[in-house]
């Protein structure tokens, strides 16, 4: 069994369901993306492994236990970080009372934890006093996902990380994403730039419609002429 494993996951927000028996997993250390056009229900597949989508059908395991039932809060106890596609920082509030926040379910000492989260991205250390709401597009992400690294997950879920960012900060964010993975945490992410993004994928989903459209690692649907017709450009 796969370390997540989102499967056969139905529901919507209200009458209409938006996702039809969804499938995803995601193995340790792995990366997995998806893509999709827009409105597809990528974020609502996120969503739905988060807990914030109630699920009409279907069902989610994480290391083998089922927290289909269970809040997002409690997830995050369990080891996943989510960081959501807007909204992801506190603006008003300092780069390290961001990184705070997102530890406020630790306990323990979690110093060296944002020192990993500083040395991963060494500019938040710099402007660890400045408000979020001052950093440019692209730090604002590291910082989103340095408070979502605070609870140390073994799941880092990540929505759009590289939205509105330059191609160059894009390349960087994903090679800071893939050290990540090398730390044998699961990666699932959500991505526009699709070929840039299937390129470091082991796995790669494309979500047309709330439905599984292709599932293979991401060389494969980089190969195949119908993904790279329909959803990337030729
Ligand atoms: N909170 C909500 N309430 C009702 N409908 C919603 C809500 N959020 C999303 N939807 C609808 O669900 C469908 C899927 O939206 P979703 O945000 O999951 O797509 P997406 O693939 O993430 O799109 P994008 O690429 O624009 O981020 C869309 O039709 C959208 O209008
Ligand atoms: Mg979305």
């Amino acid at each position: 069994m796969s370390f997540l494993n989102a499967s056969a996951m139905t529901g919507g927000y209200g009458a209409a369901d938006i996702l039809h028996s969804c499938d995803i997993t995601v193995e340790q250390g792995q990366i997995a993306v998806i893509v999709g056009p827009n409105g597809a229900g990528k974020s609502t597949a996120m969503k739905a492994v988060f807990g914030m989508l109630p699920l009409r059908e279907g069902s989610v395991t994480l290391d083998g236990q089922d927290i289909t039932g269970l809040t997002p809060q409690e997830r995050v106890a369990m080891g996943m970080g989510f960081v959501p596609q807007t909204n992801n920082v506190f603006v008003s509030m300092t780069v390290q009372e961001n990184l705070e926040m997102g530890a406020y379910l630790r306990r323990d000492d979690f110093r060296s934890t944002m020192e990993q989260v500083f040395d991963l991205f060494p500019i938040l250390r710099e402007k660890r006093r400045q408000p979020a709401g001052e950093l440019s597009g692209g730090q604002r992400q590291q910082v989103a996902v340095g408070r979502a690294l605070m609870t140390e997950p073994k799941l880092l879920m990540l929505d759009e990380p590289t939205a509105g960012v330059s191609p160059i900060v894009m390349d960087e964010l994903f090679d800071r994403i893939i050290e990540v993975a090398r730390t044998g945490i699961a990666i699932l992410m959500v991505e526009q730039n699709a070929r840039q993004a299937l390129n470091i994928a082991d796995r790669g989903y494309v979500l047309v419609q709330g439905r599984n459209a292709y599932t293979d690692t991401g060389e494969a649907l980089l190969a195949n002429p119908e993904v790279r017709r329909t959803f990337l450009g030729g």
